[in-house]
């Protein structure tokens, strides 16, 4: 079967990328991508590319050359469900934040409410792709919903996790290491897969596109974010045992990441990881593993998460110690606000967890982010609910140039690793600080003797001053 209608529903970080690439290798496939988020949807369509809602290296330029042609941005979802063969599903699936595995468990209603207005709409038979990244026999519930809602049709389930990482989308799903198609072993769900291997084998080698059985492909999302996300609180964890010791954690990084078993990628150490799948989607997969009994193996990779908490707090206490015992009143500097850099995405960021805490000392925070949104910032403090929206606009305000933010501060702290912060001119923030002037630096990013030379008290993760 060719494919030459798609309907993507949600338009957030994984359905705009993918399917803009989708759009621009495939010139004869429809690709429409819809939202229930208005706003959304019309920051799709600016007509400036530059504005559109999602901010990803090369992603403008995609969305430009396709975009009019054969890729669409529309609220109109009954109609772009109509007219698709297929159907992605990329609505997303946070943690709940109430009732039964309130904390843990992933929030399907949205899944859900996706799969009954596929029921109701559909005329004709429709392939249903998962590309959400959900918990482990997912495509059961939709094929249950899907066959006792819809209107007599054949729906084919499909499992395709999406691998991209923010920062580097438009790279990954260009030249993606693999693509995951699960579906049914049935004839059927044979020639589903095949048609969805035959949108990506446009453009991606045999080879690295991947067909396994849907559970396989659901378990496997859940899984490689955990075992990713246990890399970094692995290294997190001796970052502190290197504090204590004088070994120094890059260069503990450097020896193992040459055994080539082990491999040199995502051993950075860092004030935490954030984001808005690693810590969800372990959690789910602990939380499923509860529900299997199996509390040795949900114990297990709670931990990544317990490191991964213990890393933020203690980035916060040992800025505290290090200005005395007391950040009442200080000023402190902060430089990114993003979950990593090249990203103005901030779910999870650890730069929210570690103001909160200071915030509760009763410091005064500054910070700036070159594509984070002061609406942003506050939005995601406000969130936690710790004080009220109007004292944190007193203790905290957000400033578009990073010398304004240093000046006047007792201390620098580094949260995202931005390389424009490394060419900044550091001797005349130092100059505008108020003395002893210090840097927390919770990515390594910056050259830590050439700081020491202007005069600096630096500190960095995972070694000594
Ligand atoms: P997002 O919040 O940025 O986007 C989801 C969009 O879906 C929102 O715009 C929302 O309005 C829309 N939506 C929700 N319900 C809808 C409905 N019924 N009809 C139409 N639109 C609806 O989320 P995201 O970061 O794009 O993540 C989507 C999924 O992809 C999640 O399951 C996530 O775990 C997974 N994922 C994310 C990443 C990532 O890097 N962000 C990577 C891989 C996988
Ligand atoms: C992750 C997965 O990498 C991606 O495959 C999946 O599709 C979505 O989740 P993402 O969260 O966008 O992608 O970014 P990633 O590069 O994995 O970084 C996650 C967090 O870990 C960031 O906060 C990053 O700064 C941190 N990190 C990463 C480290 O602290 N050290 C490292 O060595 C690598």
């Amino acid at each position: 079967m060719k494919i030459q209608k798609i309907c993507c529903i949600g338009a957030g970080y994984v359905g705009g990328p993918t399917m803009a690439v989708i759009a621009k290798q495939c010139p004869d496939i429809t690709v429409t991508v819809v939202d229930i988020n208005e706003a959304r949807i019309a920051a799709w369509n600016d007509e400036n590319v530059d504005n559109i809602p999602v901010y990803e290296p090369g992603l403008s330029a995609v969305v430009a050359e396709a975009r009019g042609r054969n890729l669409f941005f529309s609220t109109d979802v009954d109609k772009a469900i109509d007219e698709a063969e297929m159907i992605f599903i990329s609505v997303n699936t946070p943690t709940k934040t109430y009732g039964e595995g309130k904390g843990q468990a992933a929030d399907l209603k949205w899944i859900e409410l996706c799969a009954r207005q596929i029921a109701r709409v559909a005329q004709g038979d429709k392939i249903v792709v998962e590309k959400s990244t959900l918990p482990v026999r997912t495509a059961s519930t939709l094929k249950d919903i899907l066959t006792h809602t819809g209107n007599g049709l054949n729906f084919q389930i499909l499992s395709n996790p999406e691998f991209l990482a923010e920062g580097t989308a438009v790279d990954d799903l260009m030249n993606p290491d693999r693509v995951l198609i699960g579906g049914d072993q049935t004839e059927e769900g044979k020639n589903a897969i095949e048609a969805l291997v035959n949108v990506y084998a446009r453009w991606v080698p045999k080879d690295r596109i991947l067909t396994t059985n849907v559970w396989s492909s659901e378990l496997s999302k859940l899984t490689a974010n955990a075992y990713l996300a246990q890399r970094v609180s692995s290294i997190n964890s001796l970052s502190e045992l290197c504090e204590h010791t004088e070994a120094d954690v890059n260069e503990v990084a450097r020896a193992i990441g040459t055994d080539s078993r082990i491999g040199p990628k995502f051993l950075k150490a860092s004030v935490g990881f954030g984001g808005s799948c690693f810590q969800k989607d372990i959690l789910n997969l602990v939380y499923i593993s509860r529900t299997y009994g199996l509390h040795e193996v949900a114990d297990y990779w709670e931990q990544v998460i317990i490191m991964n908490d213990h890393q933020k707090r203690r980035f916060a206490k040992k800025i505290i110690r290090n200005l005395y015992n007391t950040v009442s009143g200080k000023k402190i500097a902060f430089l990114g606000w993003a979950f990593k850099k090249d990203t103005n995405d901030t779910r999870e960021s650890a730069a929210i967890y570690v103001a909160d805490h200071l915030l509760n000392e009763q410091s005064k925070i500054a910070v700036y982010d070159p594509k984070v949104t002061e609406k942003q910032i506050f939005s995601d403090l406000d969130y936690l609910g710790s004080r009220s929206p109007e004292e944190n606009r007193k203790q905290l305000q957000a400033e578009k140039d990073p010398y304004k933010v240093c000046k006047g501060s007792h201390a620098v702290a580094v949260l995202t690793e931005w390389d424009e912060f490394k060419s900044y001119d550091w001797q005349k923030i130092y100059d505008s600080m108020l003395k002893p002037a210090h840097i927390f630096d919770g990515r390594n990013l910056l050259d830590k003797e050439a700081l020491k030379a202007i005069g600096f008290q630096v500190h960095a993760i995972g070694s000594t001053n």
